[in-house]
């Protein structure tokens, strides 16, 4: 090789490694800008989160400070399990509004029965009624929290009543709403649910529903006796306004466990009927062993016991009683708390076993 042979082999070289080096700038260049990028989001993703638990504290906080009761829905698709206030006793529903977790049910009482218990009940502390179109009693009910009223025992605004549209009435849904106010003398329901599953028709119902919401006649909107999660989504997925409730029979020996994983991602809470086992299988429950032992070591009673399991297990409770010792004995379930121990013996109890058939 001659020298100008040897100076274009050198040449050569130089830029083949500016080449190279360059390529290497390049490529950790790509490198760097794609690391950057990747922890700039989850920056993003971190931030956003806590935005979001930032927002929800400002909005208890203006709640708080309102005094009011309500704040902002968190609409479709949020995904927060509902927490409970057990020092006050409320559970913030998805549709905004305060819900309490302990209140009275008036399965099978009718005219001055269902009239005193809830009487007795507010009297006692109850905020929270259940009735439906189908016990009958819904006018009963209304006498009962109108004598409250005017006793300046409490305030209609106090009261959290909910009702429950029966399956008959589903293709009427807006005239049975209205009758409903009208029975129970009021001018708006705090929570209407459908009694049943139905799935001829029963968005069409819920369809009615959502409409008094926005016309003010219904606060909050939820469901009953749906058993499986496909028939929960079917109604939710035809539906603008998620559940704010479902309303199931649970207790000890029927816990439902799957489906309130399932409400999770609904931000849905979950109310316990027969949460003492209902009429007839009560003394099922209150005679278990683990309960009674429990209630024994606590100095309360097995009723007791198993209404304050509900409420840290996270599930409304609506004892229905006639018995004005009952339904003062009832709410005496603030002043104690189950250990972590006493919970997992609870839900060791789980047997998937409904006492109802329907
Ligand atoms: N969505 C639905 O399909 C559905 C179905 C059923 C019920 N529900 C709702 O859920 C509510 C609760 O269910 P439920 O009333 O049928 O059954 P429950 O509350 O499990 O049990 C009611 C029975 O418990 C007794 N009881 C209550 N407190 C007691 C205590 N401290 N000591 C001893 N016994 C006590 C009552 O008798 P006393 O009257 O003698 O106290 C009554 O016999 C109903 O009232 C209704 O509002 C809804």
């Amino acid at each position: 090789m001659g020298r100008k042979g040897t100076e274009t082999f050198f040449q050569n070289m130089w830029t083949a490694r500016r080449m190279s080096a360059l390529l290497i700038y390049f490529v950790l260049c790509i490198f760097l800008c794609a690391c950057h990028a990747k922890s700039g989001q989850t920056e993003g993703e971190g931030k956003g989160a806590g935005e979001g638990i930032q927002e929800n504290n400002q909005g208890n906080s203006s709640q708080e400070e309102s005094g009011g009761k309500q704040r902002e829905p968190s609409g479709n698709g949020i995904s927060e399990a509902p927490v409970f206030d057990l020092e006050n006793g409320t559970v913030m529903l998805n549709s905004g509004y305060e819900m309490p977790i302990l209140g009275i049910g008036t399965f099978r009482l009718s005219g001055s029965e269902a009239e005193n218990s809830v009487y007795w009940a507010l009297r006692d502390g109850y905020r929270l009624i259940d009735t439906a179109r189908i016990y009958g009693n819904e006018a009963d009910v209304g006498r009962g929290i109108q004598r409250a009223i005017d006793e300046g025992i409490v305030t209609r605004e106090e009261v959290f009543v909910t009702t429950k549209m029966w399956t008959d009435d589903f293709d009427n849904g807006a005239e049975a709403i209205e009758a409903s106010l009208k029975k129970l003398g009021l001018d708006y329901i705090d929570l209407m649910i459908l009694h049943h599953s139905q799935p001829s028709n029963d968005v069409d119902a819920y369809h009615a529903m959502e409409q008094a919401v926005s016309e003010g006649k219904l606060r909050s909107i939820g469901l009953s006796n749906y058993y499986t999660s496909e028939d929960f989504d079917r109604l939710v997925n035809a539906a603008s306004t998620v559940p704010a409730l479902l309303q199931n029979e649970t207790h000890p020996y029927h816990q439902s466990v799957e489906m309130k994983e399932h409400l999770q991602q609904y931000g849905t809470v979950m109310e316990s009927w027969f949460p003492l086992g209902g009429r007839g299988n009560t003394q099922t429950l209150f005679n278990d062993e683990t309960i009674s032992g429990i209630a024994q070591a606590h100095g309360k009673t097995s009723a007791q016991v198993i209404l304050r399991w509900h409420l840290q297990a996270g599930n409304i409770a609506i004892p229905g009683s006639s018995n004005e010792d009952h339904i003062q004995e009832n709410f005496e379930i603030f002043d104690f708390e189950l250990t972590d121990d006493e919970m997992q013996e609870m839900t060791a109890l789980d047997r998937n076993e409904r006492f109802a058939d329907y």
